[in-house]
């Protein structure tokens, strides 16, 4: 059977580590409540010089070197971001550029965080389809410049760096075995940064009133569809794969918040042995945290042949979805 396997995995994150006690400085907060109530101890920030583009060129490069492709051999090259280099053109294509990737379509996925699996499917669909043999998928984000540093009910949440899997076709039983979508557009305003789009363009008004920011409505509402969402995501990917939760050997969430992945992971009864967890050192990385999280399981080991991944996100749109891979 053909299917699209994934051969090389990489990631970066910018040097920059921002603890708590660096944010309670900025607003009234503590390392107490961040800890305690999100899981997230430090997360990487961007320098001048860096954005979602060049972080996705780091990862990018790491994951083509792991599977020994040139990046000619790229098909398509995706980029997962909501917070793209430059609004025109594509992140993807200033990575292409960068990477000398001279044959690949190049495109962004704009899906929040559940961006890195709304990309898979999309691989895996060109992939089977015969369109394409090797797909090159980034999910890079550079929240920092987006993130409101003066609301402490966000400014917490959010990192950046940069994740990136090389897919391609290879038949035998491993590979990409499932991916499911959803979405849902009425709670679109749960978690939105409406300014400098065509609705609200770039001006003094949206400056002035932050408008270009990450705003967040009811983070307990988001934190309860999550926790929902992702767990029927996980049970339709499990029953469209005639598997039990113990059939799988690593979830591999979103990394929003350790409680969002403990009640997810006590849903389904998984032990959190068998759950990645990398959020207490990069907090919400977006697009970027399951392939991140993913290429830190790969390169400790903890990833090997024959082992059923889950993975879940639910971002912003709102949005959600689940993929299952055989490694
Ligand atoms: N430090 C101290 N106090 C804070 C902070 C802070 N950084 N932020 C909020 N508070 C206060 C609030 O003002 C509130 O005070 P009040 O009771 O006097 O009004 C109190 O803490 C409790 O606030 P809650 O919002 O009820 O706290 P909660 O336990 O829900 O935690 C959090 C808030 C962390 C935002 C949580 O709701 C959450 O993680 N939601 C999911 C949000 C998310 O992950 N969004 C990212 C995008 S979507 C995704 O990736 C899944």
């Amino acid at each position: 059977m053909l299917r699209s396997r994934i051969i090389g995995t990489g990631s970066v994150v910018p040097a920059r580590v921002l603890t708590n006690r660096d944010i309670a400085k900025m607003v009234e907060t503590s390392d107490e409540w961040i800890q305690a109530r999100t899981g997230i101890a430090e997360r990487r920030i961007c320098g001048p010089q860096e954005d979602a583009a060049t972080l996705a060129e780091g990862a990018a490069v790491r994951a083509l070197a792991m599977a020994g492709v040139d990046p000619v051999d790229v098909d398509i090259l995706m980029v997962a971001t909501v917070t793209p280099a430059v609004p025109l053109p594509a992140t993807a294509c200033l990575v292409q550029e960068a990477l000398r990737a001279r044959r690949a379509a190049a495109f962004d996925i704009g899906a929040g965080c559940s961006g890195f699996i709304y990309g898979l499917a999309v691989a895996d669909g060109l992939i089977r389809a015969g369109s394409a043999r090797t797909v090159l998928l980034v999910g890079a984000e550079c929240l920092s410049k987006i993130v409101n540093w003066k609301d402490r009910s966000t400014c917490v949440l959010f990192g950046d760096g940069a994740g990136a899997v090389l897919l391609q076709a290879q038949d035998g039983a491993s590979g990409i075995r499932s991916t499911h979508l959803y979405s849902d557009g009425s709670a679109w305003q749960l978690l939105v940064a409406p300014g400098g789009g065509s609705r609200f363009p770039q001006s003094e008004r949206v400056l002035q009133e932050g408008l270009h920011l990450i705003q967040m409505r009811s983070g307990n509402e988001v934190f309860r569809l999550a926790v929902r969402a992702m767990e029927d995501a996980c049970i339709t990917a499990l029953k469209a794969n005639a598997l039990e939760p113990s059939d799988i050997d690593l979830l591999v969430p979103h990394q929003a918040n350790l409680r969002i992945i403990r009640a997810l992971a006590s849903r389904l009864a998984f032990p959190e042995e068998k759950v990645v967890l990398n959020i207490d050192r990069y907090g919400n990385t977006s697009a970027a945290s399951i392939p991140l999280a993913l290429d830190e399981a790969v390169r400790a080991g903890r990833v090997q042949p024959g082992m059923t991944l889950l993975m879940a996100a639910f971002g912003a749109g709102l949005t959600w979805g689940s993929a299952v891979i055989t490694w």
